[in-house]
């Protein structure tokens, strides 16, 4: 029996002690999962290979902790506001609602390579029922030949608008998967076993959903994409079968034979010494594969003099803190115990005995389809140098006392600086595990560890295609957005208490400090006043988040406190202000975390083979347009505050826009796909600076090139592909996507294409009129997010957010024909 459960860790709700809450909450949140066949593992098996052969490690406490609520090694700077995790209750469920969810994960599993992203159904289903929510608005279609009318679009809206307002969680935001990459869960599972936690860390019913989200997610051909709708890659393929091996799998067990087919593929693609690099750091530390067969990653470079071009205060601070653990983990040659599992995968993953493998040799090799950002030969030259030069003297005496010792040190005191500073969530899925590996390696009995692994949670994910790992939470970007569609749709009086909680959430989200201490010496840049993309704890300014945060304070700052809620106090919105500021380069663009500006040619130096633009900062279309959307707001309402230094803002971050335009008219997106995306936020952030159709070239431009791309069933749909082959690609067969068309039309309304030819847009709300599903919501489609131009990302709520806001703006800004 089983069933991996939605709760929420919310306080705000609770006073008093911050973990009454999950004893409090379960009954309320309880969602009721079916009943499963046992999988073809035994616990007794796992707990042989997991625990025992570890010869007796410490068991840290973490179940009944969390459930108890007194958790010593958890601690919050907000009470925990917008954290959300999923537990799991064997009690739980009727029978019709155990058979609801196994018919969503079969709909899933059998429409597996059509629709890859899930649709995020299992605690939306929890959700719907606890709050008793019943469509009452009956659907609407517009006929071919029809007009579309101001009834029928606000019956739209308004079953999407109340839809969404019952999705909202009691703390205020919207929750949501933000997942996709198939790299972040291997990693997780591989550390809770090597350091002993595996049973501890996925009881039964975990497992059982990693294992699914695995199966559903393999490709015809074997592999796993580096994301879920992307092609096999050596790197994704090798991870998964480790993963399913340690999860208890046999070599050729699996669902759908997934480890033979998998195995399979690994063979046909030269084994897996054509892992990429990040692949040969996790199979070095798994222990199979040899840390002589890795390129050096010398801890030494967080001791470097700080005039040096690649020191780490001059890097991406992505960069930065993924290098950290791994240049600990690679300077202490640290590899896991050697297990008989261990000693059968390097068998199995190769397809010449292990003693017999050229390690030296190996160190480049990366498979054809995992290359996607090919090494320079000059970095190559680089790591051959410091491979056959530094590192025989580094770890012999008297060097590795002398200086290996004195850096290993160092790049400690960095861990616990950014485990501290994030309260254990670290910055990302990547760096949460090695991190907390690091802290195991250092102290294996430590509270560095046990306060990792009170915040696994944080990260785990449930839907209808299993328990993933997602990259972090998106609760603060996803409201940001939330809020702003709900205000567009000018339906204050039928949602005030969801427009008052969120705003009460993004004014208790809002990073009140600095990070701790001489944050400079650690390499940070200014946090307070900004915004994360996940929650407070997380402690990460982001510049776009930080921009959509401040316009909704700003927005519902015009709007009566009985109805939304006390406006925020003005020395916040100028710690905002304050923030945005900081972080524009020279160019007038803005940078997405810190400041941006060391030298382009440092990204010679990526290691990684499949993501581009990692080395520094830079920045972003996206981040440019937010915040003049925001600073253009603000200084309307608040015009003495440093006036003169917005002004200058404005024109500068508006002429950047315009400089980094394509040929066609079109902007790359970052954090999108991609051209409809960029396309979007320009324009948003043009007309904000007070560009129009007839006095803005780049803006006719843009026009054109949305125009033309138009599908003949009135949508827009964008392949992910663009955003790797950096142009235009359409989705195969002319597909619409909602979210797509939403965005090209939201930058159609911008620039104004209501007064000159409402046609394209009347044939744009007609599809999102037509395709909106019975109970309000809107169909999932193709993946549309983004990072690093190619690993993609799920935004679950993005179906919901955008087909609503692009709808409320139609309405607001579109004539409509009288009927
Ligand atoms: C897609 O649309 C383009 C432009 O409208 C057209 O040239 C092409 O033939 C269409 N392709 C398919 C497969 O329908
Ligand atoms: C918003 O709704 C009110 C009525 O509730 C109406 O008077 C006002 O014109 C609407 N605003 C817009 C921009 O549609």
């Amino acid at each position: 029996m089983g069933a991996s459960h939605f709760c929420e860790a919310i306080a705000s709700r609770f006073f008093g002690t911050v973990f009454v809450l999950l004893e409090v909450l379960p009954s309320v949140r309880r969602h009721r999962l079916p009943p499963q066949e046992s999988s073809s593992q035994d616990e007794s098996e796992i707990e042989r290979i997991g625990e025992k052969e570890r010869g007796g490690c410490a068991r840290v406490e973490f179940g009944e902790d969390e459930d108890g609520g007194n958790d010593p090694y958890i601690y919050s700077t907000n009470n925990f506001v917008g954290r959300q995790i999923f537990e799991f209750d064997p009690e739980a469920g009727t029978t019709e609602e155990r058979a609801e969810v196994e018919e969503a994960r079969l709909h899933f599993y059998n429409n597996r390579y059509q629709v890859k992203p899930n649709s995020d159904l299992l605690w939306r289903m929890q959700f719907l029922r606890e709050k008793n929510f019943k469509q009452t608005i009956s659907p609407v279609k517009v006929e071919d030949g029809e007009e579309i009318t101001y009834e029928k679009a606000t019956a739209t809206l308004r079953r999407s608008v109340h839809f969404f307002s019952a999705l909202q969680a009691s703390d205020g935001h919207w929750p949501a998967e933000n997942a996709g990459p198939l790299f972040c869960l291997p990693p997780l599972v591989m550390c809770t076993y090597i350091t002993g936690h595996l049973i501890t860390v996925f009881p039964a019913e975990h497992r059982k959903e990693i294992l699914r989200y695995i199966y559903y997610h393999q490709n015809q051909d074997g592999g796993w994409g580096l994301h879920i709708e992307g092609h096999s890659t050596m790197f994704c393929t090798a991870l998964n079968y480790i993963c399913m091996r340690i999860l208890g799998e046999g070599p050729d067990g699996g669902q759908d034979n997934a480890c033979a087919r998998a195995r399979k593929w690994i063979l046909d693609h030269g084994s897996v010494t054509h892992i990429p690099s990040w692949g040969k750091t996790w199979l070095s530390i798994l222990g199979v594969f040899e840390w002589s067969g890795s390129n050096p990653m010398p801890p030494e470079f967080w001791i470097l003099p700080s005039f040096l071009p690649m020191h780490p205060g001059k890097m991406w601070c992505y960069c930065r803190s993924v290098y950290m653990p791994m240049s600990y983990l690679y300077g202490k040659r640290f590899v896991g115990p050697i297990t008989p599992l261990i000693l059968q995968l390097r068998e199995e993953l190769y397809a010449q005995p292990y003693d017999e493998i050229n390690w030296k040799g190996v160190r480049h090799h990366c498979a054809k389809v995992d290359i996607y950002n090919p090494h320079p030969w000059i970095q190559d030259f680089l790591w051959d140098s410091l491979y056959v030069c530094t590192e025989p003297l580094l770890t012999r005496w008297p060097f590795n006392k002398l200086i290996r010792k004195r850096a290993l040190e160092v790049t400690m005191e960095h861990v616990h600086y950014e485990d501290e500073n994030s309260r254990y969530i670290t910055h990302g899925c990547v760096e949460k595990v090695l991190c907390m590996l690091a802290c195991w390696v250092e102290d294996p009995n430590g509270d560095y560890f046990k306060k990792h692994l009170a915040r696994i949670t944080d990260y785990l994910w449930v839907a209808e295609d299993g328990m993933k790992m997602q990259s972090f939470g998106s609760q603060q970007w996803d409201t940001g957005l939330a809020i702003q569609a709900l205000l567009a749709s000018n339906l204050t009086d039928e949602i005030a208490p969801t427009l008052a909680r969120g705003h009460d959430f993004v004014k208790k989200s809002q990073v009140k400090d600095n990070p701790s201490g001489d944050f400079k010496s650690m390499y940070r840049h200014i946090s307070k006043g900004s915004w994360t993309f996940s929650d407070q704890d997380h402690g990460w300014q982001v510049s776009d988040c930080t921009a959509e945060g401040l316009k909704c304070c700003l927005l519902l700052s015009m709007m009566p406190p009985e109805i939304v809620g006390e406006k925020m106090e003005p020395e916040q919105l100028y710690d905002a202000v304050n923030v945005l500021i900081s972080l524009q380069s020279k160019n007038g663009g803005l940078a997405a975390w810190e400041p941006a500006g060391a030298a382009e040619w440092l990204e010679m130096l990526n290691p990684t083979e499949f993501l581009a633009d990692i080395v520094v900062e830079h920045e972003y279309v996206e981040c440019t347009s937010s915040a003049i959307q925001a600073l253009v707001l603000f200084k309307k309402l608040y015009p003495g505050h440093r006036k003169e230094e917005i002004d200058q803002f404005i024109t500068a971050a508006a002429l950047y826009l315009e400089n980094v335009q394509m040929a066609d008219g079109s902007w790359y997106g970052n954090w999108g796909v991609c051209f409809t995306y960029g396309t979007w936020f320009a324009l948003g952030g043009l007309t904000a600076a007070g560009k129009t159709f007839n006095n803005c070239a780049a803006m006719r431009k843009a026009i054109s090139f949305l125009l033309a791309i138009q599908k003949e069933n009135g949508g827009w749909g964008e392949s992910y592909l663009s955003c790797p082959k950096k142009e235009y690609v359409p989705l195969e067969g002319n597909r619409s996507n909602l979210v797509h068309t939403a965005w090209a039309m939201m930058g159609l309304i911008h620039a104004g294409q209501a007064e000159r030819d409402p046609t394209p847009l009347h044939r744009a709300a007609k599809l999102i009129i037509n395709s909106q599903m019975e109970n309000g919501d809107f169909p999932q489609q193709e993946i549309t997010g983004v990072f690093l131009k190619n690993c993609m990302l799920h935004y679950a709520a993005y179906r919901n957010i955008f087909p609503m806001w692009a709808l409320a703006e139609y309405r607001r800004r579109v004539p409509f024909v009288d009927v």
